[in-house]
């Protein structure tokens, strides 16, 4: 299929998925295991049962689409969730991009395996826990996560399984040969180099925790400045602290947010009883990582032994960093070459279902740029001809690993 083509389907899929979960003020809100999330994998379903492919769930609710029942198979794909008021293109361009090739393996008859994959839950936007569906069916979770986990709506992981008939330990995916993946950089390497096409070297990993700081409320106008035990205001130096944590001279482009914040009773003339707030700290190196944890909780403690707070550090979840399979890398990116595009192999410091699949077969990451770097966010935008391109370096990969 010429690119020209192959853009104006990656175009038409996804306007197919353009209104789901649609926001009044722009974006996308598709949370993990809701109503909006099952509507991207409807919408999947239907696209697939058109085309006349077998079209299957797991049972974690992840869909599969594909021309024949395979017993070893390329399996190709991303995830369909969003974060809240996100973009369009995170993760369903990478669905797309298998839509695409599976499309050009029926038309031209192509006697390449293939399926096609969307996980759910890639996002830690609702439960804390990122890349959960593909995690379930490769490494399995420790099922401790479903007591604790619980919705952005306080429902517990627990009941949702339970309520949509999943299994907390699901049957392990077999047959995968290899895993790629295409997804926009989510950074701004690509578009300020002028390149379009990244070949991903390895993935950041991620620790998540969940803070909690008690003080005491009191009367904002009785309580003198020196009597007070505001939460708000340890959380705030606490907050700054990590944030120069972050900045530390790790050489592994470590990075810390704190991103959900929460005040009690968020009154103007109360005193701040009670903050609580989430930490996310991510490196491509599992102990840098360790190393930031410790710093940041020996900060906690001194910062509210200091302003007579008290606090109360909860593990949330963890992802461990990756580095992908060397020679796929080398692969793909001689094809890129030998196409005559020009490229870099980069890592990623977002995380990606890649980083679950590349624990149990050969994986490799395709990034394109995305405008100004922009993701998470409803300004996020990418080029689809771009990712027609990126399609194109996977099925001569695929091609030739037929031979
Ligand atoms: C998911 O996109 C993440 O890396 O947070
Ligand atoms: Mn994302
Ligand atoms: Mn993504
Ligand atoms: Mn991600």
């Amino acid at each position: 299929m010429e690119l020209e083509k192959s853009t104006d389907y990656l175009n038409y899929i996804m306007k197919r998925f353009y209104h789901i979960g649609a926001d009044k003020n722009g974006g996308v809100t598709r949370l993990a295991y809701t109503v909006d999330e099952d509507k991207m994998h409807e919408e999947l379903s239907r696209i697939g049962l058109e085309e006349g492919y077998i079209v299957t769930a797991d049972e974690v609710g992840n869909t599969f689409l594909s021309l024949g029942d395979y017993e070893e198979y390329y399996l190709v794909g991303s995830h369909l969730d969003s974060v809240v008021n996100g973009g369009r293109y995170d993760g369903v361009l990478g669905v797309a991009v298998g839509l695409l090739l599976i499309k050009i393996i029926k038309e031209e008859k192509l006697n390449i395996p293939l399926k096609v994959v969307a996980f759910r839950c890639e996002e830690s936007s609702n439960f804390m826990k990122s890349t959960l569906g593909s995690e379930l069916i490769t490494n399995g979770v420790n099922p401790k996560y479903f007591q604790v986990l619980k919705s952005k709506k306080g429902e517990k992981l627990e009941d949702i399984f339970a309520n949509r008939g999943y299994n907390e330990s699901p049957e392990k995916i077999k047959g995968v040969k290899n895993y790629l993946e295409l997804h926009i950089e989510q950074g701004r390497i690509l578009e300020s180099e002028s390149l379009r096409i990244g070949v991903v070297s390895a993935i950041a990993g991620n620790i998540r925790l969940q803070v909690k700081i008690r003080g005491l409320a009191e009367h904002s106008g009785a309580t003198p400045m020196n009597l007070r035990q505001d939460a708000l205001c340890g959380a705030a130096e606490i907050i700054l602290g990590i944030e120069k944590i972050g900045q530390g001279d790790f050489t592994s482009n470590a990075v810390t947010t704190v991103g959900v914040i929460d005040n009690f009773p968020n009154s103007i003339n109360v005193i701040p009883g009670e903050v609580i707030f989430s930490i996310d700290i991510r490196d491509g190196d599992n102990s840098v990582m360790e190393d930031i944890r410790i710093k940041i909780e020996r900060l906690i403690n001194e910062v509210c032994k200091k302003r007579n707070l008290s606090c109360d550090i909860q593990f949330i979840s963890s992802t461990e960093a990756v580095k992908l399979d060397v020679n796929l890398i080398k692969e793909l990116s001689s094809i890129a070459e030998n196409l005559g595009i020009e490229h870099k192999i980069m890592p990623s410091g977002a995380g990606h279902d890649a980083m679950k699949l590349a624990n149990i077969t050969k994986t490799g990451m395709i990034f394109i740029p995305c405008k100004e770097g922009i993701s998470h966010n409803p300004e996020e935008e990418a080029r689809t001809d771009d990712a027609a391109l990126g399609a194109k370096i996977i099925l001569e990969y695929l091609k030739g690993d037929q031979q």
